[in-house]
């Protein structure tokens, strides 16, 4: 009896040495989706993939923060336990050693979840990885746009809110000016922590300047994206955000302007689409010349021409 005991000690201790040869587990990886969104309907399959290099599968265990809510024992008849996950549901028919796919997710399930694998005796090599998964309560509605004015002329700031209705997360904001982003309002990751819908606000301060009082290449770049980020302010309920960004009156004396509610890969709605448009030249001086050599009329024409045709595009 005691010589079989120090025999397996002895195997105990040789399996030791082994470990991270044969019989342990090696490439444990978690593969969550980083947002689904909430409700009836709505899945999420969590991944777990792992080498046990020859060993045998102990158990597979999942957790939402330290919560066990899921366990696969092949031992065991049958294999599978699952435990209550407030404001979800287990898939059991589409889960097993490899991943689990929950379903009808509340928001309230954001957060992190771990996935633990152990080999099986006599190491019970085990391991666990982590990864955010965040349950997205859509805003109801397409953001909203307020301009404070929709003709401009040169040297004109223009000031644009966007608004967007309460949502969990609360969404970024990017602007678009003639299909272009020139800048983003970054939600707070921070207020995810306490799981409350919060709305979204983002003001745009639009300069648009004067051609000539430019060095072109100086400080102008039509593409650059203006980021910029405040803590929510603890006063007020939602999250309010400025950004500025300076426009060349263009040539074709209009631009559109919107903006985009996003969060992470799963939502984005657009605002209405506002066309800017640059009041009509002065009459041309006393001296009988147009310093724009086209009359007002037809650049009148123009503008409805092209205002026509943005309008078809951003349908
Ligand atoms: C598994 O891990 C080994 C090193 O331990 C590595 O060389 C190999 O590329 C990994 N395989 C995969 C599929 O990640
Ligand atoms: C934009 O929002 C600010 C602050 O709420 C408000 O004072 C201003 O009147 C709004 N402007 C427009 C054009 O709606
Ligand atoms: C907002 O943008 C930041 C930076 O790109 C990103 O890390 C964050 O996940 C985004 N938040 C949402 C709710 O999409």
């Amino acid at each position: 009896m005691l010589k079989m005991k120090r025999i397996f000690h002895l195997i105990f201790r040789l399996l030791f040495l082994l470990e991270g040869g044969v019989w342990s587990l090696r490439n444990l990886s978690i593969s969550v989706p980083r947002a689904v969104l909430s409700g009836e309907g709505q899945s999420a399959v969590l991944r777990c993939s792992y080498d046990l290099e020859g060993a045998a599968l102990y158990s597979i265990r999942w957790y939402r923060a330290e919560t066990e809510f899921y366990r696969y024992v092949p031992r065991e008849l049958p294999p599978t336990m699952v435990f209550p996950l407030p404001g979800a549901s287990v898939d059991l028919s589409q889960s097993d050693h490899h991943q689990v796919r929950i379903v009808n997710l509340n928001r309230r399930l954001s957060g992190d979840y771990q996935c633990e694998v152990s080999a099986d005796a006599p190491l019970f090599h085990t391991d666990i990885r982590s990864a955010p998964l965040t349950v997205v309560d859509p805003p109801f509605r397409a953001p909203l746009l307020a301009v404070s004015q929709r003709n401009y002329i040169r040297g004109d700031v223009i000031t644009a809110n966007c608004t967007v209705d309460e949502a969990f997360p609360a969404p970024n904001i990017t602007w678009i000016l003639d299909d272009q982003k020139i800048a983003e309002t970054v939600s707070s990751q921070a207020a995810e922590l306490d799981l409350k819908e919060r709305a979204a606000f983002s003001q745009l301060q639009l300069s648009v300047l004067e051609v000539q009082k430019y060095e072109l290449g100086l400080s102008y770049t039509r593409d650059r994206l203006d980021r910029s980020y405040h803590p929510p302010n603890r006063e007020s309920p939602r999250h309010t955000d400025s950004v500025s960004y300076n426009v060349l009156a263009p040539e074709s004396g209009q631009f559109t302007l919107s903006c985009v509610a996003t969060i992470h890969n799963i939502y984005a709605r657009q605002s209405e689409v506002v066309i800017m448009r640059e009041d009509a030249p002065q009459p041309a001086s006393v001296t009988g010349e147009n310093s724009a050599g086209t009359s007002p009329s037809v650049y009148m024409f123009l503008t409805l021409v092209c205002s026509g045709a943005a309008i078809v595009f951003s349908l």
